[in-house]
This record gives structure tokens, sequence and C-alpha cells, in this order.
């Protein structure tokens, strides 16, 4: 018989599969943590750290932190919820997220998690950067002044598509994604059909000519908040 381990999030008692981690565990059980850099079919690696739970008492990334019995995770704290908001509004300022004319609109991830997390306007100076953009591949576009760094990209390039088409370059302020090539994406072997060109959360990896085909107000996170897809399994209306 699988092993199961019982937990608790914020009071509620959850029976998981020994060796998920708490976040497949929460999603199983209807409860959204908030996260920028997971996503379900690549490699957990704790980078964003927007899923930063209290586990008995101490901050740990609840996508890579294995359930265990007894453990008492607390996730939606107002003391929680600030350090999110934080994190969100550094990346808002760190790049340049112009929401009003980027195609993603309603459908990005970081903007629908502001939404969520009830920010209107970052409290931190803008930084305006200048950094890169790649229109030189047919098929896809990169704009890095809208990269969070979350490694999707990189993860799915090489577990998924076999490919290693991208990288982190460079430490600190100065990280970066880079192409395996000398100067641009149409240099290298990547393809639209791959899944690094469709697990970007935000608009720096987009596909040309797809943009606007779905209007304002009919997007993904126009209708209902990020996460509403996990809290349905809750309210049993999945
Ligand atoms: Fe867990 Fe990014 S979602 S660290």
């Amino acid at each position: 018989m699988e092993k199961t381990v019982k937990f608790t999030i914020d009071g509620v008692e959850i029976t998981a599969k020994a060796g998920q981690t708490i976040m497949q565990a929460a999603d199983e059980a209807g409860i959204y943590i908030p996260r920028l850099c997971y996503m379900n079919e690549l490699k957990p690696h704790g980078s964003c750290r927007v899923c930063t739970v209290m586990v008995n008492g101490n901050p740990q990334a609840a996508c890579t932190q294995p359930v265990a019995e007894g453990t008492v995770v607390k996730s939606e704290t107002e003391k929680i919820q600030a350090s999110r908001r934080d994190i969100v509004d550094m990346l808002f300022v760190e790049g340049n997220h112009f929401c009003m004319v980027c195609e993603k609109s309603g459908n990005c991830e970081l903007q629908a998690m502001a939404y969520r997390l009830g920010i209107c306007a970052p409290k931190y100076p803008y930084l305006f950067p200048k950094l890169d953009v790649d229109g030189s591949h047919p098929d896809i576009f990169i704009d890095r002044n809208r990269c969070i760094l979350c490694g999707r990209c990189v993860e799915a390039s090489q577990d998924i598509d076999g490919k290693g088409v991208f990288e982190f370059v460079g430490r600190g302020q100065e990280k970066r994604v880079a192409v395996n090539a000398e100067a641009k994406l149409a240099d290298t072997n990547m393809e639209v059909t791959d899944k690094a060109a469709d697990v970007c959360p935000v608009g720096a990896i987009i596909k040309k000519r797809v943009g606007f085909a779905v209007p304002v107000g009919e997007r993904l996170y126009d209708k209902e908040p990020i996460g509403s897809d996990i809290e349905r399994k809750k309210n049993g209306k999945t």
C-alpha cells in the first residue's frame, strides 16, 4: 500500500503521498500556494521564493520541501503574504514590465500574481534596465527586459526538448538568460513547437504573430485569479 503522510497547511489536515513536495500535496488538496518559477512538468528548483511557507516555524520553499509527518505549515499569514508582495514588487521594478502594452498581459503570471497579492503599483523605484531583445528567430521573440530569471526555459529546453538552447550567464545583477549560439536565437536549433517556447511565465519569450489573437478581457487571468484552477478542486468543481 502507498505510504502516506499527514500534515497541516493553515490548519487544514492534508494526507499526502510520501515523497511529494508540500506544493504537490497542497495542489492535490486544492490549496493554492503562490509560485512563479514552479511548473508542474518541470523539475522544481526553488529560485523565485514566492512559494516560501513556514514549516514548523522555519521558512522553506514549498516547491522543493518534501512533506513530513506531523509538520505544521503556514502559508497565508500576513507576514508571508507581505514577503511575497515584496518579491513580486522587486521583480516588477528590476525589469521593464509595461503591462498596458505587453502582449502577454492577461496571460502573464507575474501580473496575475501581483493582482492576486493585491499589488496595484510597486513600492520600490523602477530601475529601467536596458537589456537585449532578440527578434532574429522567424517565430520566437526574446525580450530580456521582461525576464524574471525563473529558469523554466533553461530546464524545458534541456530536460524536455533535449536541446539546451538556453543557459544562465553572469551572476547577481548581471545574471541573464543566454542562448547557446554565438549571438542570437536564430542560430540555435530552437523551434516554435519546443516546450521552451511555451513555458515563460511573463512576456520574455513569446511566439510571433499570436500575441493579440485573444482580445484583452478574454485572456486567462482576465477572467479569474491565478490559482483558481487549483482552488476549484477544494470546492469540488474540478
Ligand atoms: Fe518555489 Fe519559485 S515556486 S521557489
